[in-house]
């Protein structure tokens, strides 16, 4: 590759927080070893629409505690169109940007190992999404900030549970990977949880719930993650109220409240190392790879696997938040 002088930086998909401590890293390592930086806005429809900024070091000072995503987001239609691809293919080329730095999901990287296929622009990705779910590293951006909301709204749920003697299903996000709702479920002593990734859950929640019932155990929590095959806490709730008619039943959907907030120290850290490996790594002539976490230690792992190979829940986990259930 010519040497490197430009690099574009976006965030795409849903945000996380911590992305704009990845945004800072990233251009302020840049900054450090001689290059430009140009802040693309709105994800693939920024380099669509030539939507971009230089960043200097002050643009990225006070951002760090911040949640959200200062580049803004968003979920590109025309990028996954052959057009959509040329057009930003050759708006990147007339703004001189050498290689990018992609902050999101799967999607995110999806999008970008079937740009650099087709175009000669070299992609390194920053994972970034509460939910976990990327294979090839053990942490993302924003998941630790994310469970930490939900771990704090559940212990008040709690609250009100046991002073009614209630039975609540509480919806967490997720919708194709149950990360969030297994580590949350132990984390605030969940009674039941229920993921994406086990089958037929509802019978074997029932003989459970009936045990209890039996010993008289008054409330219960119940974590459901939203992409569960019923259909989310409110079908299952509806299933459950067929067969106990005296437990008082509520439901409720975290929805978005985890996405936004402070990120935790955990995720700017992570995310700060994140940002200053994927510059190294284009410094270093690599591409078409996600920098990640693994035991602990930065790694690298290409689009292809990131993008085909499936995130395994650990199921050991599971077996134990079931054990200290009962
Ligand atoms: O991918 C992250 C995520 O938060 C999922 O857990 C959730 O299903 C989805 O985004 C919600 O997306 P949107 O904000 O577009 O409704």
């Amino acid at each position: 590759m010519a040497k490197l002088k430009k690099i574009g930086v976006f965030t795409s998909g849903g945000d996380a927080p911590g992305m704009n401590a990845a945004i800072r890293a990233v251009t302020r390592t840049a900054i450090y070893y001689g290059l430009h930086v140009i802040g693309i806005r709105h994800g693939y429809e920024g380099i669509i629409n030539g939507n971009f900024k230089e960043l200097k070091a002050f643009n990225v000072s006070d951002i760090i505690q911040r949640g959200g995503t200062i580049l803004k987001t968003a979920r590109s239609k025309e990028f996954r169109t052959p057009e959509g691809r040329k057009k930003a293919f050759e708006r990147l080329r007339s703004a001189g940007i050498d290689a990018v730095v992609a902050i999101g999901g799967d999607g995110t990287f999806a999008g970008a190992r079937q740009f650099t296929e087709e175009f000669d622009v070299p992609f390194v990705g920053i994972p970034g999404t509460i939910d976990n779910d990327i294979y090839g590293t053990d942490y993302t951006i924003g998941y630790d900030t994310a469970l930490n909301t939900v771990v704090e709204a559940i212990d008040k749920i709690r609250d009100t549970a046991s002073s009614h003697n209630r039975l609540f299903f509480v919806e967490v996000m997720g919708r194709d990977a149950g990360f969030i709702a297994l580590r949350s479920g132990i984390a605030c002593g969940a009674e039941a949880i229920l993921i994406p990734e086990i089958k037929n859950q509802v019978s074997n929640l029932k003989d459970f719930l009936e045990k209890g019932f039996k010993r008289k155990k008054s409330s219960n929590i119940i974590i459901v993650a939203e992409g569960e095959e019923s259909g989310g806490a409110f079908a299952i709730a509806e299933k459950v109220k067929e067969d106990f008619k005296d437990y008082d039943v509520r439901v409720t959907v975290l929805g978005h409240i985890q996405r936004g907030g402070t990120p935790s120290a955990y995720d700017r850290v992570t995310a700060s190392l994140f940002g200053h490996a994927a510059v190294q790594a284009l410094l270093d002539d690599q591409q078409s790879i996600m920098v990640g976490m693994v035991n602990g230690e930065i790694a690298h792992c290409t689009f292809n696997k990131a993008v085909k190979k499936h995130k395994q829940v650990d199921m050991e986990k599971m077996e134990i938040a079931e054990i200290l259930s009962v």
